[in-house]
């Protein structure tokens, strides 16, 4: 800062030392805030950063490693933001040293295994892996009882999310897992998740899912299936869902849907329920949800769109412009 080329002595003496800033970075100090973007650096600005720092952002620049020690400079911190660097690891226990970090944002690195106790130690509220090179979790990364209750890993490359690193998340109300190549929920993941707001499932490879996998999380609100290969949804899955305002089913492989599958979904929005690109077969399996559309064409995003797909006879037609004769029932 300008005020260290001061001639007042004490003026510069303390204008330099309340001014430590690290090298290419913007410092706050009544925010308690540096950023450090889109500049030339390779190792984390550990010169100059201000003890008291409690929001941190590194973004677009060339870091490819974060290590327990870098964060000692910064005892105090809150929120650790680490959008689009090159990080390619991050070394266990990374987080002893900042007992109030409750933000963990690492969206667009380059990480894929990840160690031991790597998210312990820290009250994290909110975490973000998005965009990252993850193909499996572990749920060794999290302390017991976290307080987790953002979790956002989507567009990474997991197969599957072992049982135990949800069930260490029981204060969780946002999971997204949306853009993966997610094959299975195994029964029960979702069982002490009892404060679930929002479940993001979009873009996997989901081909079933399991009847009592929504059977704890009556909270729920927001539910995005869509783009997977559900060719069947069970019976009662959606039973306990009576908060439930949105859900997508669109963009699945659905012939049909069983009867009374929507029956309990008493909160849902105008326009919150997507049935769109699905293969319907016009017969008289339909029965139900054709009745359903009849009473509750409000809540269809674009009912008009959900169209058969067979038999032949009523290829592309409209469901909701079906006549019982048609669909013989
Ligand atoms: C952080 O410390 C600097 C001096 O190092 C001070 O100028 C600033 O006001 C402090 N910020 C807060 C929010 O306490
Ligand atoms: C990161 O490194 C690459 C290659 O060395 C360079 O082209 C780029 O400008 C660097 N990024 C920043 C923000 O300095
Ligand atoms: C990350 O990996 C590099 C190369 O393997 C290693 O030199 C470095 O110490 C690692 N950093 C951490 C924080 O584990
Ligand atoms: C969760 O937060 C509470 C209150 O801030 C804290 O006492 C507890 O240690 C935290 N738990 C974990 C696992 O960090
Ligand atoms: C579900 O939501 C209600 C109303 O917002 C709230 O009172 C209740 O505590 C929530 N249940 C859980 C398990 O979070």
């Amino acid at each position: 800062m300008k005020v260290c080329g001061a001639v007042v002595f004490f003026l510069a003496y303390f204008g330099c030392v309340t001014s430590a800033c690290p090298a290419l970075c913007q410092c706050y100090p009544r925010r308690a805030e540096v950023v450090c973007n889109e500049v030339p650096l390779t190792a984390f600005p550990s010169e100059g950063l201000p003890k008291n720092t409690s929001t941190l952002t590194i973004q677009f620049t060339n870091i490819t490693s974060i290590s327990e020690q870098d964060l000692n400079a910064v005892p105090q911190l809150k929120e650790l933001h680490l959008f689009s660097n090159h990080l390619k690891n991050l070394s266990s226990h990374l987080l002893r040293g900042v007992p109030h970090l409750t933000t963990l944002d690492l969206t667009g690195n380059q990480l894929s295994h990840l160690p031991l106790d790597v998210f312990s130690h820290a009250p994290l509220q909110i975490l973000v892996l998005k965009n990252n090179l993850i193909e499996k979790v572990d749920a060794t990364w999290l302390p017991d009882n976290s307080n987790l209750t953002w979790l956002d890993f989507s567009g990474n490359r997991l197969t599957n999310v072992p049982v135990d690193f949800l069930h260490k998340m029981p204060h969780l109300e946002n999971l997204d897992l949306s853009n993966n190549h997610l094959e299975k929920i195994l029964a029960k993941s979702l069982d002490p998740l009892t404060k679930l707001d929002r479940l993001n499932l979009r873009y996997n490879k989901l081909d079933s899912l399991d009847p009592s996998l929504l059977s704890s999380t009556r909270n729920l609100t927001y539910l995005f299936l869509s783009k997977n290969r559900l060719s069947q949804i069970p019976q009662n899955i959606f039973q306990e869902l009576t908060q439930l305002k949105h859900l997508s089913l669109d963009d699945n492989q659905l012939n049909s849907v069983p009867s009374g599958l929507l029956d309990h979904l008493n909160a849902l929005e105008d326009e919150g329920l997507d049935l769109t690109a699905n293969p319907w077969v016009c017969d008289g399996k339909m029965e139900y949800l054709f009745g359903w559309l009849q009473k509750n064409q409000n809540k269809a995003f674009l009912p008009e769109t959900i169209t058969c797909s067979g038999p032949q006879s009523l290829k592309s037609r409209s469901v909701m412009s079906l006549t019982e004769t048609e669909l013989k029932i």
